[in-house]
């Protein structure tokens, strides 16, 4: 790849809230810190009427708003701001696409080249109908440049409607094309996590079953649904967290070594600890799986409605807002390890965190302090104080042999200073430069959803009684406690 590749970024759903928040102010702090290349043009597209001055205006809010690198001088913004246009209409007419080919004609012919990277920015319902008119329409295969397609999640809602969406991108698209996105895999301390791993001598020796205990995998929110409740009834916290940023945190933790930091070798290894995942068995699925839904309460000292109040959603519905499970890599590195995952939304804190328990020592030899040695605990902070901290015993000054846990601490703020680039800005460069190592393969997706299956297939079948099970501002139901105090653990509530 070249850095003054020129190209154009077609965006689906560009009136929506993605492209407000996340998408638009991206682009604009990539291209204000002179990583974006150029030339390049970024035609939006969505059903409300509106020119591309009125476009303009709200995305300059929307920077000004959301965007890292703000606020954006006028002068710089004018220059973003005319490489944006806007081109109204339904996605899922015919109509619509022969006139994006006559704006995208004219500025290709400007830039000198046709390479296009179209990005889904829709609800799901809507990828079918645009991959679709992308080929019959010809503008997937303008044959003089490179077509790539990035698919926001959710990736289908299980594993038929995922096949079925893989099924149909692969009838235009070939899987080199296509960018499943997971924005936690753009994030800083998860690609840190393979930094970590690989690029240090000292914890691939103990990062197995010999000298782990257990893994926990926390993703907590202290937000409720907001303004999502329609999406987030169809969803629930397993589709819309577990199969995709928790299970692929589990496995950069538990991958074995990639040959190189590659799409093709990184995304094998993900796929063999997906293969080696214990599946699950819906009998048991008491000792595996708890899920919860949250009532009124207090979250960061002001009063918060229940779930079942919030605007969108039924009075009486079953949807789970927090999940988690106790499962099983069966492989020689982690047998016997349990890896407990665990997410929610209002929560006491907003806190991603992975945990590496390790075993005691085998043998105690400062016995008058027996129970000042706590196991170590190696601690990966994703977010928000991103870094990661090591607990170890250290002798308390004195004349006795008294032992306290001490911890070593790295901050990412502290050590480099600077602020971290937004995951979308990673994940679109990376797009825009043809790197797919932090995007999800189609073989991947549905495997998560293969192993989540006979979980959402129970869960759907069978109503939960004691829903709501956990007041807005605790840690969940007492039943997660339950399901890790069985292997002897305690979460970690930061
Ligand atoms: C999204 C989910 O994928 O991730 C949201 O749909 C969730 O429900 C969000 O709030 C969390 O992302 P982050 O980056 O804030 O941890």
């Amino acid at each position: 790849m070249s850095v003054d590749d020129p190209f154009s970024m077609i965006i689906f759903g560009a009136s929506g809230d993605l492209a407000r928040r996340k998408l638009i102010p991206a682009l604009w702090s990539l291209y204000a810190a002179r990583t974006l290349p150029e030339p390049f043009a970024i035609v939006c597209t969505a059903r409300t009427d509106m020119s591309d001055g009125e476009f303009r205006t709200r995305m300059r809010e929307s920077v000004g708003e959301f965007a890292r690198l703000h606020p954006p001088s006028e002068q710089v913004w004018e220059r973003f701001a005319a490489a944006l246009c806007y081109v109204p209409g339904d996605p899922t007419s015919p109509d619509l696409y022969p006139r994006l080919e006559g704006r995208l004609g004219e500025i290709e012919a400007k830039l000198g080249a046709a390479n296009r990277l179209f990005y889904c920015a829709t609800p799901p319902s809507l990828y079918d109908d645009i991959v679709e008119h992308l080929g019959t329409s010809g503008l997937a295969h303008s044959g003089k440049g490179w077509t790539r397609i990035i698919v926001e999640k959710p990736f289908g809602r299980d594993l038929a409607s995922a096949r079925a969406l893989n099924q149909q991108l692969a009838s235009v698209f070939s899987e080199e094309q296509v960018y499943r996105i997971d924005h936690y895999l753009g994030k800083e301390t998860v690609q840190n996590i393979l930094v970590l791993r690989f690029a240090n001598g000292i914890f691939e020796p103990v990062w197995n079953r010999n000298h782990v205990a257990h893994v926990q995998i926390t993703v907590a929110e202290t937000i409720g649904v907001e303004t999502r409740g329609s999406y987030y009834e169809e969803a629930g916290a397993l589709r819309d967290m577990m199969q995709n940023h928790l299970l692929q945190l589990l496995c950069l933790i538990a991958m074995e070594p990639p040959v190189t930091f590659d799409a093709d070798p990184v995304r094998d290894e993900k796929n063999k600890v997906m293969r080696a995942l214990r599946p699950i068995d819906p009998t048991r699925l008491d000792q595996i799986a708890v899920r919860g839904q949250y009532g009124p309460g207090f979250v960061g000292g002001r009063r918060v409605p229940g779930y079942r109040e919030e605007k969108g959603v039924a009075p009486n519905s079953m949807t789970e807002t927090y999940a988690a499970l106790r499962l099983q890599v069966d492989s020689w590195r982690w047998a016997g390890v349990p890896f407990f995952l665990r997410t929610g939304k209002r929560l006491p804190n907003r806190v991603s965190e992975i945990v590496i328990r390790f075993h005691r020592t085998p043998h105690m030899i400062f016995r008058r302090d027996p129970a000042g040695v706590d196991p170590n605990v190696l601690v990966i902070r994703i977010q928000p104080d991103e870094g990661l901290d090591l607990t170890v015993a250290a002798k308390k000054p004195g004349p006795a042999m008294m032992l306290s846990p001490v911890t070593l601490d790295f901050k990412y703020g502290e050590v480099f200073g600077e602020e971290s680039p937004e995951a979308y800005e990673r994940l679109l460069l990376d797009a825009i430069n043809g790197d797919a190592t932090l995007y999800a393969r189609g073989d991947w997706v549905e495997q998560a959803w293969a192993l989540l299956d006979p979980v959402l297939t129970a869960w759907g079948r069978t109503p939960d009684p004691s829903f709501p099970n956990y007041e807005a501002g605790a840690w969940g139901p007492t039943a997660a406690d339950a399901l890790i105090a069985r292997d002897g653990g305690t979460w970690r509530n930061p």
